[in-house]
């Protein structure tokens, strides 16, 4: 056995890395990794603790006692379970004090590469490629037009009957890129060696046909 496969996903938010990296880590036996995941877990803590999310060295001393961390696909907030909670949309909101903050950064970073140990992972979230797997066998920046991710959304949120409007869900995702974007550490930036894919018009399964063509090239040459 050689040293553990990384395929690591960046993108955009509703660009569809979650779909596309879950099915191929399913398809290819490999550990899926969610590191958004793990920010919607801190920030959650947060909430419960009723932490000022705007002040950031009270974020960072209330993460700090916070016990986070992936079992398989499920994250877990202090041995508890989170994997729906971290979902809500008021929650997704504030996600972003918790992505702005450089410590909190790190602590996720090391969290992300405890769970992968020694295992062949595909790593989603922004930075998986640039700053938690760097040496990534294979990296992807998947994107879409802001108008076809947030049309994507938007039908996932009717199909959950959360009955929002359209405009609403296009704003919270342009609201969602500029925070992305913009901060200062770690911001979403498309990796030098990526391989940029447009899911624009794409079928999810043509995605996901490409990447594992794409993984395979990789470990046949690695076995040559
Ligand atoms: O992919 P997601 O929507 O679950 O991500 C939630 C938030 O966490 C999003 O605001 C971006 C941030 N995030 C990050 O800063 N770095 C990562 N590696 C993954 C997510």
């Amino acid at each position: 056995m050689g040293e553990p496969i990384r395929v690591a996903i960046d993108g955009p938010a509703g660009a569809g890395k979650s779909t596309v990296a879950k099915l191929l880590a399913e398809r290819l036996g490999f550990l899926y990794l969610d590191t958004g995941a793990l920010y919607r877990a801190a920030t959650l803590g947060c909430i419960g603790r009723n932490i000022d999310l705007s002040k950031p060295d009270e974020v960072v001393a209330a993460v700090k006692k916070m016990f986070i961390e992936l079992r398989g696909r499920v994250p877990y907030l202090d041995g508890r379970d989170v994997a729906r909670d971290i979902r809500r949309p008021e929650l997704t909101r504030e996600v972003r004090y918790l992505a702005a903050n450089p410590a909190v950064r790190r602590q996720m970073t090391q969290v992300a590469q405890r769970a992968a140990k020694s295992l062949d992972v595909v790593a989603e979230g922004r930075d998986a490629g640039t700053v938690i797997f760097p040496g990534a066998q294979l990296k992807v920046y998947l994107d879409a037009t802001v108008e076809e991710r947030a049309k994507r959304r938007h039908a996932e949120l009717l199909e959950k009957g959360d009955n929002i409007r359209g405009e609403e869900v296009l704003e919270a995702i342009r609201s969602r890129d500029k925070s992305d974007v913009e901060r200062e550490d770690d911001p979403l930036q498309i990796a030098v060696d990526a391989e940029v894919i447009d899911t624009t018009g794409l079928k999810i399964e043509q995605v996901v046909d490409k990447l594992e063509k794409l993984v395979k090239k990789e470990v046949a040459k690695r076995s040559e």
